[in-house]
């Protein structure tokens, strides 16, 4: 696993970018795995802009999201779906079709995990996975437990994460409780992965990195075990 301090959020944004260039300049029909939240907003901006530059194509790219809200509309403004479209697939020449996110509409909640890991292996899995993390080292929507799910799932969202995600939401009540993630094991048979962390609030998730324990206390720290990793932080999240 490497940790790269960049100077600033830009400067980590575009670091993350210089991946998805190599990545889609060798291999154009890449399966991406992308991830919601505030910090990869620099990151789709600057993807839009090397699209638009000409730079990279994404007109035979795959992509599915970590996760999604349960249970969600994907119309709701607040919907992983609808960010997704907003931040990133508009602004690209990306096929709608071609972009997946797990179905916050499902009814039923013991399959709709499987479905979604199926069709990740039909695509031949996914060639670079997109992470953010929580302030309490969830990723995705794998929360701190005293064990954690392979597949993916419908799980519950901690306090602390509900507390975190209510700014989005006009109050703390409408921030739904559940969440269709994608469980470790499929983040972790990603060929790649890159993990964006910026600013001081994710300083233990760092810390927790630097150290060689395996905890799912932080479940971030599942990442120390898989051969392709790259951490890109910025200073405040790096110095604390
Ligand atoms: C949500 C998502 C995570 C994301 C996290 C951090 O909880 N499920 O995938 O990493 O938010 O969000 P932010 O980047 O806004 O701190």
């Amino acid at each position: 696993m490497k940790i790269i301090v960049c100077n600033s959020y830009e400067e980590m944004s575009a670091a993350a970018g210089k991946l998805y260039v190599d990545l889609l300049t060798e291999k154009p029909d890449a399966v991406l795995g992308f991830a919601t939240g505030s910090t990869p907003l620099g990151l789709y901006q600057f993807l839009a802009e090397q699209n638009k530059a000409g730079v990279i194509d994404f007109k035979d790219v795959t992509t599915f999201n970590l996760d999604e809200y349960y249970p969600m509309d994907p119309a709701h403004d607040q919907s992983y779906r609808y960010f997704m479209n907003k931040n990133l697939f508009d602004n690209i020449n990306i096929d709608k079709a071609n972009t997946f996110v797990p179905d916050g509409t499902a009814k039923d909640v013991e399959t709709v995990g499987a479905a979604y890991d199926a069709a990740i292996d039909a695509k031949g899995g996914i060639d670079l996975q997109l992470l953010g993390v929580g302030r309490n080292g969830h990723i995705g929507f794998n929360e701190p437990d005293t064990a954690l799910v392979a597949g993916t799932h419908v799980t519950d969202l901690t306090d602390d994460t509900i507390d975190a995600n209510a700014r989005f939401f006009e109050k703390k009540e409408d921030v739904p409780t559940k969440a269709v993630t994608m469980g470790m094991g499929t983040i972790m048979k990603a060929r790649q992965i890159v993990c964006i962390i910026s600013g001081a609030n994710k300083h233990a998730v760092i810390e927790a990195l630097q150290n060689d324990l395996v905890t799912t206390d932080c479940p971030a720290t599942f990442l120390k075990m898989h051969p392709n990793v790259t951490i890109l932080c910025d200073k405040e999240a790096y110095e604390g």
